[in-house]
């Protein structure tokens, strides 16, 4: 019964490698623009790779972040090499939701096996879970990135299936993006929806199973 969960958002921070830039000597030209920084930076990442699926103009997902940053960077008219270079290192160095942390502990302290389903490539993925001290306690790290396609094709979601030899509805899937959870439930997992923004559903197919605003709060309903 595997419980799989969503990296970027989900496990790790995606703000922090701005909000950490921001903090940083020489790095003042961030220090009132990061947040909108971070959240262009995200949106353009996320709506590339759907473009892209639809496409089917696959890039990896690290190629795509670079190229969101670019974007995002030249919309705020900031053209310097060495911001780019920082925000991309700290990118591969995302800090960890201190929630996620404790509950995949708790996870683990009971037995259960755990994974992750991202859109990173598997060398992104192992970059920035090792960085933030989670690697080891994951079976599986199933990326995208041998199918050439992104979340959320029903595709990505079957990786798991053939990782565990199981059925969708063994499945618990975590993932605080509303899209990632209407694509996991319409393929048939079980959802956890972290929505830490707060949001509304937006209508979507297949609502969560169950809706949290941390991972702590969702291990205490397992
Ligand atoms: C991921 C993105 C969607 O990790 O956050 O797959």
């Amino acid at each position: 019964m595997p419980y799989v969960f969503d990296v970027y958002g989900t496990l790790l921070d995606v703000d922090s490698a701005a909000r950490l830039a921001a903090s940083e000597p020489g790095m003042e030209a961030l220090a009132e623009i990061w947040p909108e920084l971070a959240a262009k930076w995200r949106a353009r990442q996320l709506n590339h790779s759907w473009l892209r699926t639809s496409m089917q103009q696959y890039i990896n997902f690290w190629e795509i972040t670079e190229n969101a940053l670019d974007v995002s960077l030249a919309e705020f008219g900031l053209n310097d090499t060495a911001l780019r270079t920082r925000l991309l290192s700290l990118y591969t160095q995302l800090s960890a939701y201190d929630d996620a942390t404790i509950a995949l502990d708790r996870l683990i302290q009971n037995q259960q096996s755990c994974s992750v389903l991202s859109n990173g490539p598997p060398d992104m993925l192992e970059q920035a879970l090792a960085s933030s001290g989670m690697k080891s306690k994951f079976d599986h790290m199933l990326s995208v990135d041998s199918l050439q396609l992104y979340k959320p094709d029903p595709a990505v979601y079957r990786l798991v299936l053939d990782a565990y030899g199981c059925t969708a509805k063994d499945v618990t899937f975590f993932s605080s993006n509303h899209w990632d959870i209407s694509g996991a439930g319409s393929f048939g997992f079980k959802t956890i929806w972290v929505n830490r923004a707060g949001q509304n559903w937006e209508g979507l197919p297949t609502p969560p199973t169950y809706e949290v605003t941390t991972l702590t709060e969702a291990i205490a309903l397992m």
